[in-house]
């Protein structure tokens, strides 16, 4: 169904391939704001294959550079932040977040030699405690005004993950709405409810029954609706994919909030999650969703696993007869860990065979591709805002919720969804 070509058409993101140019036309984060302390270092980062430099200058302002210098190429995030910038420690050299030349101490006096050297760099912005680069070519779009990007800190929790794998594929994990029923499945609905982290009480509906799908196209990207019925009641999720890399689903918070997955490439072969948790009504529980993240990443290392490829992730056979389905702990981020990092790097999507489920993954792999063939048109690609009104986008809504009417799920939907506003 997907060819060679559709693969590594979605896959590849160096610069000048097809979905580097993509990704490229988006804001992308880059960095955690806690990443980058007053007075703390400047941060070496590798992004779609490029190695930048994000530093913030006496002033506070932020600036995404390249690495190495241009005059002689040493690696500017040993430089020191000074002079309006940031400093090379070879020779001298300072450039300002911009990219601008403003020093260069070896020079005869009055050359106007570093006037003419403009340094790689990017805009940058910031939202939801993270920062977002704009690494495409041309006036960069408005960053989505999602209500978690424009919430109060405290309202929010903020992650890191680092997986070795192709970014679509962590990212297809989580537009995957039948996983939940093994992959994350607990053996007792309790241990679901009390594993860190996890507050969610409609977890018994979605280790059961074979859901309804039914995907959306939006002017973000797609909405996705996973029915399930159960008994006398029926269980509805929303989730979405916002083009051309971003999941936005239910998660700790349930109904009062929702989690948004943004998978950034690296290299082709990792990327790096980043998950923001929020809570709309108020102050989210920091110390458990800390709790959670521990379980997967070693507190006090670069973002190094627990469980990994040379530990078999640690799985555990005794555990699986009582407790978790797949013996891999209860954290949930651990198993969509192992799931995306076991198909290899960069999966072979020749070898698939998809089913019904699948529907929303290959919709958001049509869009991805959609985006490729519209760019190259010279067209704009499907989930690009250009006004602050229009970037809100009010309609994008997670929900995960007990229906009334299961049979006219998305009118019911549209009921509650305009009654929540
Ligand atoms: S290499 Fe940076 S100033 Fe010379
Ligand atoms: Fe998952």
């Amino acid at each position: 169904m997907f060819s060679k070509e559709d693969n590594e058409a979605m896959t590849r993101t160096s610069p000048g391939t097809k979905a580097g140019k993509l990704l490229r036309q988006y804001w992308q984060p880059v960095a955690l704001l806690a990443d980058l302390p007053p007075n703390g270092a400047p941060l070496p980062l590798k992004v779609m294959d490029e190695d930048l430099v994000l530093f913030k200058d006496e002033t506070g302002r932020l600036g995404l550079l390249g690495l190495n210098c241009p005059h002689r190429g040493a690696d500017l995030s040993y430089g020191r932040v000074e002079g309006g910038g940031l400093r090379c420690i070879y020779h001298g050299w300072v450039f300002d977040v911009t990219g601008q030349c403003l020093e260069q101490p070896a020079e005869p006096r009055g050359r106007t030699y570093c006037q003419h050297v403009k340094h790689l760099s990017y805009p940058v912005t910031t939202g939801g405690g993270m920062v977002f680069a704009y690494m495409g070519e041309g006036e960069p779009p408005v960053l989505p005004q999602l209500e978690c990007l424009t919430a109060a800190d405290d309202h929010l929790a903020m992650w890191k993950f680092r997986e070795r794998c192709n970014y679509l594929q962590g990212l297809e994990g989580d537009i995957d709405p039948f996983h939940l029923n093994y992959l994350h499945r607990a053996m007792k609905s309790k241990d679901a409810r009390d594993a860190p982290g996890s507050s969610d009480q409609y977890y018994d509906f979605y280790t059961r029954g074979t859901p309804r799908l039914e995907v959306d196209r939006t002017r973000y990207g797609l909405r996705i609706f996973t029915m399930r019925e159960l008994d006398e009641r029926a269980y509805l999720r929303v989730t979405n994919f916002m083009m051309p890399n971003v999941a936005i689903v239910a998660g700790p918070t349930g109904e009062d909030g929702y989690t948004l997955l943004w998978h950034v490439p690296v290299t082709d072969e990792v990327h790096i999650k980043y998950m923001l948790n929020y809570k709309r009504s108020g102050p989210i529980d920091q110390t458990g969703l800390k709790k959670a993240y521990d379980m997967h990443v070693i507190p006090g290392t670069n973002l190094e696993p627990r469980r990994h490829k040379e530990n078999r992730w640690l799985q555990d056979r005794e555990e699986m007869k009582t407790s978790w389905y797949a013996g891999l702990g209860p954290s949930f981020s651990v198993h969509d860990n192992w799931v995306t990092e076991s198909m290899g790097p960069i999966y072979d999507r020749t070898k698939e065979r998809l089913g019904y489920s699948d529907m929303a993954v290959v919709a958001a792999r049509r869009q991805i591709l959609a985006g490729i063939a519209d760019m190259d048109a010279g067209k704009e690609p499907v989930g690009r805002h250009h006004d602050e009104e229009s970037a809100k986008l009010k309609e994008l809504v997670v929900r995960s919720y007990l229906v009334e009417d299961r049979n006219d799920y998305k009118k019911d939907f549209v009921a509650q969804t305009e009654a929540a506003e």
